[in-house]
């Protein structure tokens, strides 16, 4: 695997590549990789002839300081990891490489950005689409993978590809899951042993909600999930939502494609999940 650190080697390299016809699939991370990065990897190999992984930590999409400063970094390891994944090329740049300074513009894609995890992380996703956009102009990926995990994530830069016309499409990828249903993320590994086991009411209730979604209404079972996360000890829910998958507004009976998301804090930790429900 090429390891790159500037823009200037990464793009010399994919250049002639590209010229040759090669298709390029690329998989942003912020590292600490884990199965969910690493099945997207394996997709963007299926789809495209050579694989490009970023590991950059976006300062400009945490909105907690503190946050960013305890996001794990075991480059190392995650070198290997991408090695044994067969990745081709590694993008690792500081943060000088990525932003010249103090950088003041972002882009504005409307109500998509302010729902949900926008409204509860305000600037987060116009640090995504800043960054996000930048690395597509280094990388000029043919498809780009992301994760289900990152729902919001995903309708996100979809907005921002339509609304620019950048010409790259989107993969959505399935999310990866520990054997239990806790949803893989780089922020488990903030969990404590309590935290772990009390983490799992949110996959739980994920699930219950998709097998209740054609017997009982959509009110009652946000209610009853709602009911079901705040009550267990050391979790402290920020929303659980039945929502238009392709609107994110909330859903009803008659809605024909429906995701349930969640957040939550378990202990200190912010965790994220969702599932499709219909
Ligand atoms: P990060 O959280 O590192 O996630 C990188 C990609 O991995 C995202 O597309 C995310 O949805 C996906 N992913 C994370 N956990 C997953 C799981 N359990 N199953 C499947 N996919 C999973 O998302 C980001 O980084 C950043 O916002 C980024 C897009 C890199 C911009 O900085």
């Amino acid at each position: 695997m090429k390891n790159f650190t500037t823009k200037q080697q990464i793009r010399q390299h994919l250049q002639p590549l590209r010229k040759d016809g090669a298709t390029i699939g690329f998989v942003p991370t912020m590292g600490a990789l884990h199965q969910g990065h690493l099945s997207l990897i394996a997709r963007a190999k299926q789809e495209c002839d050579m694989v490009v992984c970023s590991i950059f930590v976006n300062p400009t999409q945490f909105n907690d300081p503190k946050d960013l400063e305890k996001y794990p970094r075991p480059i190392e390891a995650d070198i290997q990891k991408l090695e044994q994944a067969g990745c081709d090329v590694l993008f690792n740049p500081d943060v000088n490489e990525i932003y010249a300074g103090n950088e003041q513009w972002h882009l504005d894609i409307g109500e998509l950005e302010r729902l949900l995890e926008g409204a509860f992380r305000p600037g987060h996703y116009q640090g995504v689409t800043q960054v996000v956009f930048k690395l597509f102009d280094i990388v000029e990926p043919d498809k780009a993978f992301f994760g289900q995990k990152d729902f919001q994530q995903v309708m996100v830069i979809n907005c921002m590809i339509e609304l620019l016309k950048l010409p790259v499409t989107l993969v959505m990828c399935p999310i990866e899951r520990e054997s239990d249903g806790l949803a893989m993320s780089s922020r488990n590994v903030h969990l404590t042993v309590d935290d772990r086991r009390h983490a799992l009411i949110l996959s739980r209730t994920l699930q219950q909600v998709k097998d209740g979604i054609n017997t009982t209404d959509i009110a009652t079972l946000k209610q009853q999930a709602e009911a079901a996360i705040s009550s267990e000890p050391g979790v402290e829910l920020d929303y659980f939502e039945l929502v238009d998958g392709n609107t994110l507004h909330a859903a009803n009976q008659n809605t024909a494609y429906v995701v349930a998301l969640v957040a939550a804090k378990v202990g200190n930790t912010r965790l994220i999940d969702n599932m499709i429900v219909r």
